[in-house]
């Protein structure tokens, strides 16, 4: 049985009050026991959110991968760790996009986040212009490629997968779920070509791309779909308690 993943990437929203009590709300609720929640605050607040012992894990939405040194404005993996992340987030397509993170340099973040015990959660996935010319399917194996098939197995298993298509994230566009399962089998079937199959039936594949309380049900109902990556649905309880509760 792979683990069911509820993932809630903050992204630059909410106040640090806004944040405890998000957290608290989610602690308080009632949610399913065979799925793991995790949230990723702002980096500013993981060290508050993790006195709070929520049961939902904490997770870093950025990082540096060096331990430390002279990169002004960045937290680097040991520090991101040592204020309460047990996961982190790699290669979302807003650091790829807005902030020019190279395969070369998620590469980088994954090896560090791994040599430390850090569970990664890697995104993939392609923009609109690619799907519109149906190469969603290559493009999604070139990054998987460029930056986490490096890996030797033993390593890959402790990584979570999110598919991400640009074209839903922050549109209300959400990909169909018979377009997430293609995608989802596909990436499966690029991990069991690369490693082998067993490895593949392990790895958690999470959905991202508003994703909400209304579609969850359905894209979750697919085979290859073990959960989901909000953004934000995320940043209110109820919504994000609904997606949680929609295996
Ligand atoms: P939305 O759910 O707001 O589309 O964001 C998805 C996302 O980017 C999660 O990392």
């Amino acid at each position: 049985m792979r683990q069911k993943i509820v993932a809630g990437n903050w992204k630059m929203n909410l106040t640090k009050s806004e944040s405890i009590a998000l957290l608290n709300d989610i602690n308080a609720s009632k949610h399913a026991e065979n799925v793991q929640m995790i949230v990723f605050p702002p980096a500013v607040y993981l060290n508050t959110l993790s006195e709070l012992n929520a049961r939902c894990a904490l997770g870093a939405q950025n990082f540096h991968p060096a331990e430390q040194g002279a990169f002004t404005g960045e937290n680097s993996v040991l520090q991101v760790q040592d204020a309460g992340a047990e996961y982190v987030l790699v290669g979302h397509s807003e650091r790829r996009m807005y902030f020019q993170e190279s395969e070369e340099f998620l590469k980088d973040k994954v090896d560090a986040a791994l040599a430390h015990g850090l569970k990664v959660i890697f995104c993939c996935g392609e923009p609109l212009s690619i799907r519109e010319l149906e190469h969603q399917n290559e493009f999604v194996n070139k990054q998987l490629e460029e930056s986490l098939f490096h890996l030797p197995a033993a390593m890959m298993q402790k990584v979570v997968v999110a598919y991400e298509p640009i074209w839903a994230i922050g549109t209300g566009k959400t990909a169909s779920s018979a377009q997430a399962e293609n995608m989802h089998a596909a990436i499966r079937e690029m991990i069991a070509t690369k490693y082998d199959q067993d490895l593949a039936n392990q790895i958690s594949i999470l959905y991202g791309g508003s994703c909400n309380g209304t579609n969850a049900k359905e894209l979750f109902a697919c085979a290859n779909v073990d959960g989901g990556l909000i953004g934000g649905a995320s940043l209110k309880t109820a919504d994000f308690l609904t997606i949680a509760n929609s295996f």
